[in-house]
């Protein structure tokens, strides 16, 4: 799917996608981290029924695995939101939108009728954040995700060397690169670009104007977030909450504490402070501290059934993603990311079989030892 992605896209939206902070150390070293774990199955163990739904945050998921909420989805794919959203309500999954979505909400609202994530940057401008909660409680999303690992622009090298923005800009290079990928510039271009749905009333220069990610964390976002902000969040939004990008046992303890009911162990798929540690390094050490009082999800570096398996088996109670799916978005639209979730589904049920379990609470740290 990627190498299909890289092929279909010009570079700068590719390496958008691909791309991460400084070195990309953590990025490789979220997937990495899963071959310094074994798992050590079981047998006879009668596998002929297999159950992978998992409930996390109140919702019931035919898989345990889940869409992470993503940027700019239509620039990748001209259907953007809609095929992911469309695709993950066929497998019985949750679909996060970012506040940086390309879609309203309103129209993913009334397109499917499978869990929804809504996923919150806080704005220094209060009146976008109580807009944007207005606009998820009206187009009944079940979870609001405040990110907490954002709180100024990753170091996305990638992203300086090609001169991304959103929407891209028409530059000697961009236009050169367009030219070199004609079926997907037709596309985007047939279908009208698109524009950042919840966001487009607020950035200054005007909807039309392109920004760069980096400038938009760096110039909306406020940086005097902090735990009484969230806690007034989750009180505002009333409903299942959490928080999206928590790495340490301390932050995740006090996210117990203002009642959040879930953490997304992250580190945004190292596309923010390098060097820092995969999320599923930190699964076990958070579950045996406060595994009784948050559900934990372990957020970045999926790419196998077994790393699922793994995770779950840590004490995450689910899974969830964003380059799982978005380089089959990028390669086929809504028909790429089916075959995306479909082939992690079909890898989870093999691997359960193999592995010795029929339910995903039979998933245990007996069955696991690191090197
Ligand atoms: C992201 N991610 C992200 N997270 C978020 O809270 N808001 C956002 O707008 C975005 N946008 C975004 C764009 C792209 C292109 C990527 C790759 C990622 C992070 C995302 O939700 C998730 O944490 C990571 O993608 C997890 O790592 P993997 O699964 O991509 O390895």
């Amino acid at each position: 799917m990627r190498l299909l992605a890289k092929q279909r896209l010009p570079g700068p939206i590719f390496h958008y996608i691909d791309g991460a902070a400084d070195d990309e150390v953590t990025y490789r070293r979220n997937t990495q981290s899963f071959e310094q774990c074994d798992l050590v199955p079981n047998v006879l163990a009668g596998v002929e029924d297999i159950d992978m739904s998992v409930t996390v945050m109140g919702q019931k998921l035919d898989m345990p695995v889940f869409c992470s909420p993503t940027a700019l989805q239509r620039l990748f794919h001209p259907d953007g939101e809609r095929a992911v959203a469309l695709a993950a309500q066929k497998f019985g999954t949750m679909f996060g939108v970012s506040s940086l979505g390309t879609v309203t909400l309103k129209e993913i609202g009334e397109l499917i009728s499978t869990p929804k994530m809504f996923q919150f940057y806080f704005h220094k401008d209060r009146g976008l954040n109580d807009a944007m909660v207005q606009k998820a409680k009206e187009a009944k999303f079940d979870v609001l995700a405040l990110t907490v690992d954002t709180i100024t622009g990753g170091n996305r090298e990638r992203d300086l060397r090609t001169g991304f923005t959103s929407p891209p800009r028409l530059t000697p290079a961009s236009l050169a690169s367009f030219a070199a990928h004609p079926a997907w510039a037709v596309n985007y271009f047939l279908s009208g670009g698109f524009e950042l749905s919840e966001l487009k009333d607020y950035i200054k220069e005007g909807s039309n104007v392109s920004i760069s990610i980096g400038e938009y964390f760096s110039s909306m976002l406020d940086q005097s977030m902090n735990w009484k902000d969230a806690e007034s969040l989750r009180a505002q939004w009333g409903g299942p909450f959490c928080l999206k990008g928590v790495m340490s046992v301390e932050d995740a303890r006090r996210a117990a504490e203002i009642g959040a009911d879930a953490i997304m162990v992250s580190n945004h798929g190292g596309r923010q402070l390098d060097g820092s540690r995969s999320p599923f390094d930190q699964i076990a050490e958070i579950a045996d501290a406060v595994g009784d009082k948050i559900e934990i999800i372990c957020d970045g570096g999926i790419r196998r059934g077994t790393h699922v398996l793994k995770a779950l088996a840590a004490g995450a109670k689910a899974c969830s993603g964003g380059r799982l799916y978005l380089y089959a978005l990028a390669a086929a639209g809504q028909p790429g990311v089916e075959k995306a979730l479909g082939n992690l589904r079909l890898e989870i049920e093999r691997d359960m079989k193999l592995a010795g379990v029929s339910k995903i609470t039979d998933l245990n740290r007996d069955m696991l030892r690191w090197r």
